[in-house]
């Protein structure tokens, strides 16, 4: 029987601009206060990037750390996919400029856009490239400046968001986080949820548009607070039972960063204790398709994990998407 390829994420990369927004920052520019963000979000600050910092500069910067975690060189990489809302055009895609970059010469290139779901599906296509036999080492990168889209005069939106990246190479050999199951799912009825409406085809960007800031990113926070909850945990739950796991089996749960409320609704779902919840929404806010992947590798950096722990990640966002992810570490 032909010995079957299973993938892992072989090594990580994250990169989070340096320039902070504070709630006290948010405070001077709209009417908000430290105390709703941090009770409502569970938020303190986030990353903003430079004006002169897009998406394909951070990304790269987080691939380059997976490449060199990995001692890979860029000529190594067979395909990078990019998964990002906030791309740097809408064409060419940011993997392109990545690709170019990071001088990947050998390696296809493409962009996915999933929103805050945009990693696991990325990863997914990853691992299906590599378990077919048919790419060796697969970048996945998810990359945002959602400070771009954001109307800094709605606090409604403003509040949630940071900028930040984080790369993962994806391969069938070598030691790491093996993927054991991959749970993605979809709800376009609910499209107008989370959107931005103008720049794209349907109403291209005119005088127009921007006068009733339809370039801005528009969210129902509320209803999209109980589909989050909802739609994270039973994509937990079928991944857990597609990996033959009961909830008691996972290490730590590394959930999407939207929102602490939502991310202590899951924890308490599945009965995991707070310390085993791996949080970054203090500080780096709700960064979209990079959040869960900064977060596992923040999460790698701190923690030594034994051969066979199970992380569980969960993600949820416009589109809508959600999804989740077991997985295990490996030593070989
Ligand atoms: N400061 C002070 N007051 C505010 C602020 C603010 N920054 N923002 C809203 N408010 C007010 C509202 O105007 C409202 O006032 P009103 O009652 O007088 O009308 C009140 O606070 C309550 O507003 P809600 O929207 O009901 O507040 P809620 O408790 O739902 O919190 C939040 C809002 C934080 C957005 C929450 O709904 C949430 O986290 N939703 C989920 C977000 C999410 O999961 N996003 C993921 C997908 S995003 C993507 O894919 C990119």
């Amino acid at each position: 029987m032909a010995h079957q390829l299973k993938a892992r994420i072989i090594s990580l990369g994250s990169y989070l601009p340096k320039k902070v927004l504070t709630n006290q920052d948010l405070e001077r520019m709209v009417e908000t206060s430290d105390e709703w963000i941090l009770s409502r979000t569970g938020m303190r600050e986030r990353r903003l990037a430079a004006d002169d910092e897009f998406p394909s500069d951070m990304g790269a910067q987080a691939a380059i750390q997976a490449l060199e975690s990995a001692n890979l060189n860029a000529d190594n990489l067979d395909l990078i996919i990019v998964a990002s809302m906030s791309p740097d055009y809408i064409s060419p895609s940011t993997a392109n400029l990545i690709q170019a970059k990071i001088k990947a010469e050998k390696a296809a290139a493409l962009d996915i856009q999933a929103a805050c779901t945009g990693f696991l599906y990325a990863l997914s296509i990853a691992r299906a490239f590599i378990e077919a036999g048919h790419y060796r080492y697969v970048l996945v990168i998810a990359s945002e400046k959602m400070s771009a889209f954001i109307n800094y005069k709605d606090r409604s939106t403003c509040v949630l968001f940071g900028d930040g990246a984080a790369a993962a190479i994806v391969s069938a050999q070598g030691e790491g986080l093996r993927i054991d199951a991959l749970c993605l799912g979809s709800d376009g009825q609910l499209a107008d949820l989370v959107k931005i409406p103008a720049g794209g085809s349907r109403n291209p960007a005119t005088k127009e548009t921007i006068e009733q800031g339809m370039h801005y990113f528009q969210m129902s926070g509320n209803e999209v607070f109980k589909h989050a909850v909802r739609r994270m945990s039973a994509a937990a739950r079928e991944c857990l039972a597609k990996a033959g796991l009961e909830e008691q089996d996972v290490s730590w749960l590394v959930p999407h960063q939207a929102n602490k409320r939502i991310i202590d609704a899951i924890a308490k779902n599945f009965n995991i204790p707070e310390e085993k919840v791996y949080q970054t929404v203090h500080k780096y806010g709700n960064t979209s398709a990079s959040s869960i992947a900064i977060a596992l590798h923040e999460l790698m950096k701190e923690q030594e994990f034994d051969e066979g722990e199970h992380l569980l990640l969960t993600a949820f966002g416009g589109g809508l998407t959600w999804g989740a992810a077991i997985l295990t570490r490996i030593v070989s």
